[in-house]
């Protein structure tokens, strides 16, 4: 929350913070104490109902999602959600049913990764189509370390969810099945982790993605994606901000986690999202984006306790939500 609401006052211009909440009171307490004119409410449900709130952001942990997006929706107040939606498919269809009822689209899912210059210049080349159509994708998402409640299935809702949203984004299309395969295990993997894995997918028009999931691999934090087309390939660069070259070797620095390697990217995305609830105008992820990942993650997890191909089991896209490349706009950040 502190690093939200930095941000928020801080270094995105045209919103105020002027209430916080958490279940851990106190937490509250102390961060609205940094910021001027903010104050500490006592639950989600107060913060949302408050006059003088005109948006929500909801940073609270997954399970609990559900009921603040529910109630901003009834309150018809634009909410940012951060991922996931909802942890639940059930979950995420209530929330979809509750927004399509409201007639307006308030809710952004935080798929951050979206407002990364990088990736916005893979979708620009993509979508320019000199590369041809898209065929496969290599992706990895690579942690030096997880915390200790980091269990299960966590390398799939927790770390893979980020490639399965930025696949339905790069692709522009769904995502229909999904396969799970278990490398040997690293040593330094607890016992109950399997780690590393590679998860692949399954586009809905036959191109297939595959990713390496590796997050006790500790020389840094490293995202790679490359879209191979049918007349050349495009690649996420290495991002680096510096060259190192000493005693015959040439060395960029590789991130020490996601918030340095996401920085700017989270900034542009409450940037366009405060933009988006003045204008009165949803722009970002929305909830069918938060989802259709959940299904995919759902279908991946299915995949990674039978080692089968597992199919996607979604709802046919309503009306509503428009196709996923006709929101998030790819012009800002470049
Ligand atoms: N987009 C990204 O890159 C990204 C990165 C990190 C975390 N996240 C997401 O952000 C969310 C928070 O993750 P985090 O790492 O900041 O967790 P965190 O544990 O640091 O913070 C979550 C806070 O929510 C509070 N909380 C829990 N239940 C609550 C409830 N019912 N009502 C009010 N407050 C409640 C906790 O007390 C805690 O202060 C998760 O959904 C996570 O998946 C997204």
């Amino acid at each position: 929350m502190r690093g939200d609401v930095r941000r928020l006052t801080r270094t995105v211009a045209g919103a105020q913070v002027v209430a916080v909440t958490d279940v851990d009171l106190d937490r509250a307490r102390s961060v609205a104490e940094g910021v001027p004119g903010a104050r500490a409410l006592p639950t989600g449900q107060a913060l949302i109902r408050a006059d003088d709130v005109d948006g929500v952001v909801v940073a609270s942990w997954g399970p609990t999602h559900e009921e603040y997006v529910l109630a901003a929706i009834e309150a018809r107040k634009p909410v940012f959600c951060e991922k996931p939606l909802a942890p639940e498919v059930d979950a995420c269809l209530r929330i979809l049913d509750a927004e399509m009822a409201s007639s307006r689209h308030l809710v952004q899912v935080g798929f951050n990764r979206r407002y990364d210059s990088a990736y916005r210049a893979m979708k620009r080349t993509l979508d320019g189509g000199s590369l041809g159509p898209p065929l496969m994708a290599h992706c990895a998402h690579r942690n030096p370390s997880v915390p200790p409640h980091y269990v299960g299935g966590m390398p799939i809702t927790d770390t893979a969810i980020h490639e399965i949203d930025i696949v339905r984004w790069l692709f522009d299309q769904e995502i229909t099945g999904a396969q799970v395969l278990k490398p040997r295990k690293t040593s330094r993997a607890k016992a109950d982790l399997q780690d590393p894995l590679i998860v692949l997918m399954e586009i809905a028009d036959g191109a297939l993605v595959d990713v390496e999931v590796f997050v006790n691999l500790p020389y840094g934090y490293d995202i790679r994606c490359e879209v191979v087309c049918e007349l050349g390939t495009v690649a996420l660069g290495d991002g680096s901000l510096v060259v190192l070259r000493k005693d015959g070797f040439r060395s960029d620095h590789v991130p020490d986690n996601f918030q340095e390697r996401f920085e700017r990217a989270y900034d542009t995305e409450f940037q366009e999202w405060v933009d988006s609830v003045v204008a009165g105008q949803a722009t970002g992820p929305s909830s069918w984006d938060g989802y259709a990942a959940t299904a995919v993650a759902d279908a991946c997890l299915a995949a990674l306790d039978s080692g089968a191909r597992v199919p996607v089991q979604m709802r046919q896209r309503p009306a509503f939500y428009a196709p996923a490349g006709l929101r998030t706009p790819v012009g800002a950040g470049r």
